[in-house]
């Protein structure tokens, strides 16, 4: 019988963007990965750490502190009990096992990304009423969240999880989304904002802005 085994293998590139498991719960881990910039699975701390840095934009310490602190929180991304710690240090972060995580904040979120992956339009609409108009650098008005605002939408979100929140919830939105401003914000100083139709296309289009995209090295 003949082997025809090489005709199975196709010469095209995958198709983009690339599916995300739904257990994979960070909107900008989701278009890592959906980029094609990390795998889906078990990616090395440091490749990871590389990637997010790079992404960051920042040059010198900040840079340095930026991609130690992402090591540590991958390193603890997917449990705490001693044997997961040795397995993410020996084989990296598992990102489509992130949710039900110690990361995880179980609804104590935005809740735009539901538990299957879906996107909720009613919460990018609440995210969009804790912003303002604001005159985009490139051009026109569109709405965005300066970093007060952000404060003020976190500070919500953890209010109504009264009752099904933990202490650390609130510490930990100030590692999502103010680094996401920090990244993606458009304009300077206090009137830096983070633009709701670019976190719409993160969410439901798993895609970075491409002045993002162009920071980055091309992983796997
Ligand atoms: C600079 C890099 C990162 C940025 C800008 C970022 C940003 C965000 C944002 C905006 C959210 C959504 C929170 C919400 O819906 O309220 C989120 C959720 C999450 N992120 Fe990330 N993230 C980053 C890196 C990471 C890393 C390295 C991990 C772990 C390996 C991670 C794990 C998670 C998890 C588990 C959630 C879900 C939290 C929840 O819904 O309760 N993220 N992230």
């Amino acid at each position: 019988m003949p082997d025809d085994r090489i005709a199975t293998i196709s010469s095209v590139a995958p198709a983009r963007p690339i599916a995300v498991s739904p257990k994979n719960p960070c909107p900008f881990l989701r278009a890592l990965v959906a980029e094609g910039l990390v795998g889906g699975q078990f990616v090395p701390l440091a490749t990871l750490s590389e990637t997010i840095k790079a992404a960051s934009g920042e040059q010198g310490l900040k840079a340095i502190l930026a991609g130690v602190q992402v090591y540590f929180v991958a390193l603890i991304a997917n449990g705490l009990s001693p044997l997961r710690l040795l397995r993410s240090f020996w084989s990296g972060a598992e990102l489509d096992a992130l949710r039900d995580g110690p990361l995880d904040k179980h609804g104590c979120s935005s809740r735009i990304l539901g538990t299957t992956a879906e996107v909720s339009e009613a919460e990018l609409e609440r995210l969009a009423s804790f912003g303002k108009d604001r005159q985009d650098p490139s051009g026109g008005i569109e709405r965005g969240l300066t970093i007060e605002e952000i404060t003020a939408y976190m500070d919500a979100n953890f209010d109504r999880a009264a009752g099904a929140r933990r202490p650390i919830d609130r510490k930990l939105m100030n590692g999502e989304w103010p680094v996401l401003l920090k990244i993606m914000g458009k304009g300077d100083g206090e009137g830096r904002y983070l633009s709701v139709a670019e976190v719409r296309t993160l969410f439901v289009e798993r895609r970075l802005p491409a002045r993002i995209v162009a920071r980055l090295p091309t992983n796997p």
